[in-house]
């Protein structure tokens, strides 16, 4: 693995830097206590074709590797972490998959419009009652002599509520024993296609998400995303790039919670010098500096795997897994820096322990994380 980044990486980083400095971060406070959706944000990063990096440009896209997509997504997160989920679900769990497994109508008709940022896509794979166990799903997609008939309910869609269409999974064979999954893309206004208001939660509070119904909702054969009966793979392929997405994004919002916490200590005093000059804080910024480096350095190995073509799933769910609890310790150090400020909403740290600890638990858990790492250690 080459750890020096080349010109075109280190310019996606100075753009996204600055955009994020410029047009995110100055209302990253005002979305988290609102919650309103970031309109102008999306747009912006849609011209800036953050929307769907690593599509060619044939379909919409920026052509770019996924290292440059982490470390774009590290820099919108950093400013926001629910525009960086926005950017995160559209990126990687919508134009992934339907570059990869695809048709190609679906990439010209659908790909190239959400990859370029004009749609915005989102990813149904949860139901209220199926979560971590994934193939659990009772959605079912059943065939008819012109298409398939969905049915059933998908919850916390990220991007749901303002979605142009969803990549949704269904059971569509139950015969033998075996549970088989197909994967389907469905327009926003299709007949049946339905989606509730979007839910209130800890975190990430620009970034909506929602359940979403599909009653009697008809689609063509031509909506199938992969082969029939093979959907769980899609899923759990489009999962392994997601996770360095989500990976990525709690790379942003621990540094977001480092940088804070190191200029604090250097302007607020105790016991007559910068707190920053006792043990106790050095140590805890030099332990969080440690802990951010070492998850930077899983992501893009992870990131870099997905550039090879080579399967990268322990990379990712690892990538993933110590990332996410990473932002968690490192949000919760950053409080403890800043004292009772930390504990305030005058200050951001508050704001980065509530949206760091989702990320231990969208994109799979934690536990299922192990997981998959358990497996590939013990296979
Ligand atoms: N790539 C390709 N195929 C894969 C794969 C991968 N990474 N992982 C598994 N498969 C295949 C297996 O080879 C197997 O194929 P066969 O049937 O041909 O043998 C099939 O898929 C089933 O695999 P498993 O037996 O391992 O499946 P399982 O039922 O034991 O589940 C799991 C494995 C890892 C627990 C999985 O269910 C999982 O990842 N659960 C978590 C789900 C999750 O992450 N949800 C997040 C929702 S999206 C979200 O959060 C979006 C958001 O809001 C931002």
């Amino acid at each position: 693995m080459d750890f020096d980044l080349t010109e075109e990486q280190r310019l996606i980083i100075d753009t996204a830097r600055d955009f994020a400095a410029r047009e995110i971060a100055p209302k990253a406070a005002e979305l988290d206590k609102t919650g309103r959706w970031p309109t102008e944000i999306v747009a912006r990063m849609a011209e800036l074709g953050f929307m769907g990096m690593c599509i060619p440009p044939e379909y919409g896209g920026g052509g770019l590797d996924p290292l440059s997509y982490a470390l774009a997504m590290e820099e919108i997160s950093a400013a926001c972490a629910s525009c960086g989920v926005i950017m995160s679900v559209n990126n990687s769990l919508f134009c992934d998959p339907v570059y990869k497994f695809g048709t190609e109508e679906q990439k010209k008709n659908v790909l190239t419009p959400v990859a370029s940022g004009q749609k915005l896509g989102c990813f149904g794979l949860t139901e209220p009652m199926s979560g971590s166990d994934a193939q659990t799903m009772i959605t079912t997609a059943e065939k008819t002599a012109d298409g398939w008939v969905l049915n059933g309910a998908k919850n916390w869609i990220t991007n749901g509520p303002h979605a142009d269409y969803i990549l949704v999974f269904a059971v569509t064979d139950r015969t033998g024993g075996k549970v088989r999954h197909t994967a389907f893309l469905v327009e926003k206004g299709t007949p049946g296609y339905t989606q509730n208001a979007r839910d209130h939660k800890l975190g990430i509070h620009a970034a909506h998400s929602c359940t979403v119904f599909f009653e009697n909702c008809k689609v063509p054969d031509s909506a199938i995303v992969g082969k029939v009966g093979e959907g769980f793979k899609v899923a759990m392929a489009t999962l392994d790039g997601g996770r360095i997405g989500i990976a990525s994004q709690a790379l942003g919002i621990a540094r977001a919670a480092l940088d804070v916490s190191v200029q604090y200590s250097k302007e607020r005093k105790s016991f007559g010098v910068p707190i920053s000059q006792h043990q106790a804080i050095a140590f805890m910024l030099a332990n969080m500096a440690t802990e951010l480096d070492a998850a930077r350095l899983l992501t893009w190995r992870a990131a870099s795997m997905k550039e090879k073509g080579v399967r990268h799933s322990p990379e990712s769910a690892m990538a993933k897994l110590y990332a996410s609890e990473m932002a968690t310790r490192v949000a919760h150090k950053a409080i403890q820096v800043h004292g009772g400020y930390g504990y305030s909403t005058e200050f951001p740290v508050e704001r980065h322990y509530r949206d760091a600890r989702i990320t231990e638990i969208y994109e799979g858990t934690s536990e299922i994380q192990r997981i998959v790492i358990a497996a590939s250690v013990l296979a």
